[in-house]
């Protein structure tokens, strides 16, 4: 390549891909491509894609017709990279006059400079999305917004197959990264002044390294001086083991905050999407949870809708809800995916009218326990790390999150600054905050 390209990415989806796009970005700085601001300053507009459900897909979609009808420079060369690769390749080999110019899908960013240079040189479409069985990226120190949190994947892929999930397909096998290499990376987020690490994986506490398991790397990173929060996402609830819980209350600097996606509250539901726990079990584990890890901060994901869940089954989700009350949950309908299991074998059968009902009637029902639980800490006094100063609607608003992970405001006070921990009294609060009041 002759002179350095301008490059811009756009990031839809999960934390993974937030993270990867700081990865993409770092293999391309290193490689002399100029990182910008603005879509319209740049030669290479790249998208970082999710698949997790279809609506993810329609907006990169979307996107991608903004892009070229908006674009004052027709000559715009776009890229796709992430969880669609796979689904693109296909589309653009059925379809070579489609206006996407190279695919990367999440194993394949090093060969990105290739991508483009290719492109550069022969003007010829090019992709990688073959997906590896080893690559961790453990060797690429990822290009960082400064900030409070910094993102930290310690494995990649998935092996669960839960039967609607098109994880497995598009982010290949799990893999974990060296423990060793991971404690070195906290160390140097410690001394670039990152207060919060934030561990990630598609399924982070099934990490296994040689007889490293997740709880023995917690307590690694735990024991790093100076890392003053340490959480970890998206967990699975077969992988709570006892001594991981009880390391989670021991230590202070690992938050109070635990994922627990349920899925679904009925038996023949969970066995059908293949959770591998039943209903009593996932009580159990949370039941474990509240007693092990006392002011735990329990979140959830539910899909609605799964194929041939009844009204009575649909009920079983509303009533383990009711039971664990967790802080809040993020609920979808389901959405089928090409390639899963479900997509394959099990018809899409209710109907949008039914699961646009039960999303409504959940949510419902959450936003009140949610409120519940917010409530039950007025009065209490709640350390917040602060992540934001000033808001859009107000430039004087804080805003921070408990040990537990709850988003917190408050009016700013002199001296304030990002990534300061401050102890709030709470003074209000609503389903989806706390309201506070500096104390000290
Ligand atoms: N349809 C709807 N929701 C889905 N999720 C994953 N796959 C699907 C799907 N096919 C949800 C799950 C998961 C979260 C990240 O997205 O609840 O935990
Ligand atoms: Fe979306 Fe899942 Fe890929 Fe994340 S891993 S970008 S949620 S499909």
């Amino acid at each position: 390549m002759t002179s350095p390209k301008t490059v811009f990415i756009e990031t839809y989806g999960c934390q993974m891909n937030e993270y990867d796009s700081e990865l993409a970005k770092s293999i391309l700085k290193n490689n002399a491509f100029q990182l910008v601001d603005k879509e319209t300053q740049a030669d290479v507009v790249m998208l970082n894609t999710c698949s997790v459900r279809d609506n993810a897909n329609r907006k990169v979609f979307n996107r991608i017709h903004e892009i070229i009808h908006s674009s004052e420079r027709k000559d715009v060369k776009i890229g796709i990279l992430g969880c669609m690769a796979t689904n693109f390749r296909q589309q653009l080999l059925d379809n070579p006059k489609l206006k996407i110019d190279f695919i990367a899908g999440p194993d394949s960013y090093k060969q990105l400079p290739t991508l483009i240079h290719d492109l550069y040189q022969t003007g010829k479409k090019s992709f990688d999305v073959t997906l590896s069985e080893m690559e961790t990226y453990s060797d690429i120190e990822p290009s960082r917004n400064d900030g409070v949190n910094a993102w930290l994947a310690i494995m990649r892929g998935c092996n669960n197959f839960c039967t609607f999930c098109v994880v497995p397909y598009t982010r290949g096998r799990e893999r974990s990264r060296e423990p060793q290499n991971i404690i070195e990376e906290v160390n140097r987020l410690v001394d670039a002044g990152y207060k919060q690490v934030t561990l990630l994986g598609q399924n982070v506490n099934s990490y296994r390294y040689e007889d490293d398991r997740f709880v023995d790397l917690m307590e690694k990173v735990s024991d790093v001086a100076g890392i003053e929060r340490i959480r970890f996402t998206s967990p699975h609830p077969k992988d709570f083991p006892l001594p991981l819980l009880q390391l989670m209350a021991e230590r202070k600097n690992i938050c109070k905050q635990i994922h627990l996606p349920l899925q679904a509250g009925n038996d023949r539901v969970l066995d059908k999407m293949n959770r591998t726990y039943n209903q009593a079990e996932f009580l159990e584990v949370a039941d474990q949870v509240y007693k092990t890890i006392p002011g735990v901060v329990m979140t959830t994901d539910i899909i609605v809708g799964f194929p041939t869940e009844t009204e009575a089954e649909y009920l079983d989700t509303e009533h383990v809800i009711k039971a664990v009350k967790f802080d809040s949950a993020f609920i979808f309908k389901y959405s089928e995916r090409p390639l899963t299991r479900a997509a394959k074998q099990f018809p899409d059968d209710v109907s949008e009218e039914v699961k646009t009902d039960r999303i409504m009637r959940l949510i419902e029902i959450q936003k009140d326990i949610s409120l519940e639980r917010h409530e039950s800490y007025i009065g209490s006094v709640e350390s917040v790390l602060i992540d934001q100063i000033g808001t859009r609607r107000d430039s004087e608003a804080v805003r921070g999150r408990t040990d537990g992970g709850i988003i917190t405001s408050f009016p700013f006070v002199d001296g304030l600054a990002l990534g300061q921990t401050v102890n709030l009294a709470i003074e209000g609060a609503s389903p989806n905050l706390l309201r506070g009041r500096v104390v000290s």
